[in-house]
């Protein structure tokens, strides 16, 4: 069975940029993978954060993966911190890494620029990022196209790894869903759509209410020539409002397209609105009934243990490939 890795921050609000580009695959490829899903609290901390707001969005974000779900029986859940065999990996890989090369990630690039200080650790990000796959062989990371380029690094990195010092990782493939891989901001939808929008008018959080919902799908900027059309480049707003549509729905955007001809805008984003309601009322009933429960516990500290025995291994081997410590029998 091949084995998959994917992560999401636990800082803010997770979007239904992240539900669609992420959380939807993961959902579907626990079937057939052997998963691992980690809430990444140490990428959270490259910026900063309030502790007892993190610690608050750790546990949001895991039982938002199981109320979306994810079969904690199937897949493996747990905290990246909870593994210290990441961060022990990531300083490793991170003395495999050039400075330039990640000096070059365009998300470094947009995070610091302008900025008169930013943490060493938002430019030493990618390293971690490629510990956290490479510590589980794993063969396929599920992720928005955002995160493409730091795939190619981790898949730069090991490569270098294998070459300089031992052949033992697996190098992964990443997975990029055809339709919902970029999902846009409602107020701008020539920018992604992103939690750390201060419009917040721009983003959907999986557990926003109703009435919050119909508010910003009705506002969202469309254009005014009134047709419900896929045209990315003429008509974004629309567009994405198709795309985000036809994914929820799991219906084609052709078929939605037929269907709103002749009608307004009003209509179809009510129609939408309606959608978004019913998918996340059920998502959030089942994340109410979880939050604080004991259950959420015993199923992070299963993912935990499973997942430090499986990248234990792997980092007794990178030490051994680095000369790292002692030779153990
Ligand atoms: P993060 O937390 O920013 O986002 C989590 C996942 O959601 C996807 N995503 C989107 N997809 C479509 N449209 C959008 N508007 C949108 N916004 C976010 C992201 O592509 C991502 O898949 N560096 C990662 C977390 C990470 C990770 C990993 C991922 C750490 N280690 C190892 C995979 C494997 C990040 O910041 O994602």
């Amino acid at each position: 069975m091949k084995t998959i890795f994917s992560g999401i921050q636990p800082s803010g609000t997770i979007t239904l940029g992240n539900y669609i580009g992420a959380l939807m695959q993961f959902v579907e490829l626990q079937e057939e993978y052997n998963c691992y899903f980690c809430i990444v609290d140490q990428h959270a901390i490259t910026v900063p954060q309030d502790r007892l707001q993190l610690r608050k969005n750790i546990r949001n974000l895991a039982a938002l993966y199981i109320a979306v779900g994810i079969d904690p029986e199937k897949a493996t859940l747990f905290i990246q911190s909870e593994v210290p065999a990441h961060a022990q990996a990531g300083w490793m890989l991170q003395c495999v890494a050039s400075i330039g090369e990640l000096e070059r990630m365009t998300q470094f690039k947009d995070k610091s620029s302008g900025k008169e200080s930013v943490s060493a650790g938002l430019l030493t990000y990618p390293p971690l990022m490629a510990a956290d796959i490479l510590l589980y062989n794993t063969d396929l990371v599920p992720v928005g196209e955002d995160q493409k380029q730091h795939l190619e690094l981790t898949r730069d990195l090991a490569e270098r790894f294998n070459k300089k010092y031992n052949d033992i990782f697996t190098i992964p493939d990443v997975r990029i869903p055809k339709v919902g891989a970029r999902i846009m901001s409602l107020q701008d939808p020539t920018k992604k759509m992103s939690k750390s929008d201060p419009n917040t008018k721009g983003f959907i959080s999986i557990l926003d209410d109703p009435k919050t919902i119909e508010k910003k799908i009705k506002s969202s900027v469309t254009d005014s020539d009134g047709i419900v059309k896929y045209d990315k480049e003429n008509k974004p707003g629309i567009s994405n409002l198709l795309s985000i549509y036809s994914i929820i729905e799991n219906r084609s955007i052709d078929e939605i397209v037929r269907e709103y001809e002749g009608k307004g805008y009003g209509e179809f984003k009510n129609d939408l609105a309606q959608v978004l309601i019913k998918k996340l009322s059920a998502i959030q009933e089942k994340y109410l009934s979880l939050v604080e429960s004991d259950e959420l516990d015993r199923i992070l500290d299963m993912g935990a243990e499973k997942a430090n025995k499986a990248a234990n291994k792997m980092l007794k081997k990178m030490e051994n490939a680095m000369g790292l410590g002692r030779k153990r029998k």
